[in-house]
């Protein structure tokens, strides 16, 4: 295979997405970011450089759904497979592209991917269906008007009282519009109250574009969707139009109809769309946000962005309604998510049984807990290093909440929540069967056997339970987290330990990475 480049060039930055004059931090100044392409097996390379500046804070990027098979250091989670890259230093990572279809990347340093430093990724691989334009990304985020550095700044810690419960809005490719005469912020509040306030005035433009998608008469199109955001769980739509879901998260499906994809944080669907109107029709895509806490809501009810077919006429906005009113956030049905290449999970799984909790500390602050342990980032000392040395024993470090599933060959981790909060779990360097999901505890079936539903991110519903096998045939260290990215900061995150004594050697660029972050934090100027 090939091998491709990419140069990520992280620096502060300000952009007006919505209308809304906001501090962020981008690559190569965009938001999204640069869309990174490969075909199925190629090698790719992206050299990150660290240019925040003040506040001085590092960084990493995670490349969503990649199996780094032969390289878990290459990851990009700080605390588990490196040091977090250093302000003013560059780091490269070198890894396979080992799964084919739709995802993307994102910071994995606290929350700060919810300040702008997200993308697109496309790995092509055989297609499974026909189509006869892929339209690419179509990218759906929550989005908040408060400074990146505050968000940093509040959710690494854990009191839910200055966590923001809802978004100001909800973009599509980065773009959406914003009512004015609503501000939704107010400099006063206990988010900017730190020493990282915000220079910015307000300042708000009504009609901000909407995102604009062209299609074909009488052609079928592929639509990339991913959700992209912070916490909300995502509703898209199509006024006047049926989709085809051809693939969740990196795996493709037997084809199902749909009117409306649900989306948790981090999950994927891509859809075939065949435009089967006049050439001069004009539709909205629409994506909501279902509200309520239980999904992590928005202020934006609902978000817009323009499907112009070959002849319409762009000048005009479509004029089109919705038929759906759909609210629940809970997956699409796992009855109908049939992996199109069909594999049975292994059989007699060791089951490891997770309980997630909210409870409140000794302190008096809100933590989140996978079985009585709340995840603490150690960014001095990565597990992956330890793991390697065969240092890794649970409960020695338990605040690092590593399972080891070493003498295992396949594990179901069987999640029973007990919030009253949905909770999008992915499982780093594997895809997941879902045995099963629903209200309640697990009763032990699985649906679909013997080709369960398989995918990276599954949410687990308000007060329900997800059953969730792998094969533990990858050996490294490997988070299983909420994607929520406040729940992520706060600790709702453990570590899954593989065959630590078949991790590879792991290059001396790793490490160096310590040396480097080290170096800064010694010298205090990292916050
Ligand atoms: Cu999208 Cu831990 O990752």
């Amino acid at each position: 295979g090939d091998t491709r480049y990419y140069e990520f060039n992280i620096t502060r930055d300000r952009i007006s997405t919505d209308g809304v004059l906001r501090d962020v931090i981008l690559i190569n100044g965009q938001f999204p970011g640069p869309l990174i392409e490969a075909n199925w097996g190629d090698m790719i390379e992206v050299t990150v450089h660290n240019q925040i500046g003040h506040p001085f804070e590092g960084t990493s990027v995670h490349w969503h759904g990649m199996l780094q098979r032969e390289t878990p250091w290459y990851d990009g989670v700080p605390a588990v497979g490196q040091c977090p890259i250093a302000p003013f230093h560059s780091f490269t990572y070198k890894y396979r592209a080992d799964i084919h279809g739709t995802s993307w990347y994102h910071a994995h340093y606290s929350a700060q991917y919810t300040g702008g430093i997200v993308g697109p990724m496309q790995i092509y691989g055989p297609n499974s269906q026909d189509y006869d334009i892929d339209i690419g990304p179509v990218m759906i985020s929550d989005w908040f008007h408060v400074p990146y550095f505050s968000i940093v700044a509040d959710a690494v810690g854990t009191d839910l009282s200055v966590i923001p419960p809802v978004s100001d809005n909800v973009l599509i490719n980065g773009r959406a519009q914003h009512d004015c005469s609503k501000r939704t912020y107010d400099n006063s509040s206990q988010w900017l109250a730190s020493n990282l306030e915000s220079d910015i005035e307000w300042t708000c433009v009504d009609n901000a574009p909407l995102s604009k998608f062209r299609f074909e008469s009488g052609k079928t199109h592929r639509l990339r969707l991913s959700n992209i955001g912070a916490d909300g769980i995502m509703k898209f739509s199509i006024d006047g139009h049926k989709m085809t879901v051809i693939a969740v998260d990196y795996v493709p499906i037997e084809p199902r109809e749909a009117n409306v994809i649900t989306l948790g944080v981090g999950q994927r669907s891509d859809v075939i769309v065949k435009a089967d109107n006049f050439a001069q029709s004009a539709y909205w895509m629409r994506v909501s946000a279902p509200g309520g806490e239980a999904c992590g809501g928005s202020e934006a009810p609902q978000t817009l962005a323009a499907i112009y077919y070959d002849h319409a006429d762009t000048s005009k906005l479509p004029t089109t309604y919705s038929a759906y009113n759909s609210t629940e956030c809970v997956n699409d049905p796992l009855e109908s998510t049939v992996p199109d290449y069909k594999i049975t999970p292994s059989p007699n799984p060791f089951v490891q049984n997770l309980e997630l909790s909210l409870v409140m500390n000794a302190t008096g602050n809100y933590e989140w807990q996978i079985n009585n342990q709340t995840f603490r980032a150690n960014f001095n000392e990565p597990i992956l290093f330890k793991a390697a040395e065969g240092n890794v024993s649970y409960p020695l470090q338990p605040q690092w909440a590593v399972h080891n599933f070493d003498k295992n060959n396949t594990v179901v981790l069987n999640v029973t929540n007990k919030t009253p909060f949905a909770h999008p779990f992915h499982l780093h360097g594997h895809n997941m069967y879902v045995l099963d999901e629903g209200p309640g505890v697990w009763d032990g079936s699985t649906v679909n056997h013997p080709n369960p539903a398989r995918r990276d991110i599954q949410t687990i519903r308000a007060s329900g339970f997800a059953a969730l096998q792998f094969e533990a045939d990858n050996p490294g260290v490997w988070p299983f987290h909420c994607h929520v990215a406040w729940h992520l900061s706060g600790g709702l995150a453990m570590n899954v330990m593989s065959r630590p004594e078949d991790i590879l050697e792991i290059p001396n660029v790793m490490p160096q990475t310590c040396v480097d972050w080290d170096w800064y934090s010694n010298h205090n100027v990292v916050d």
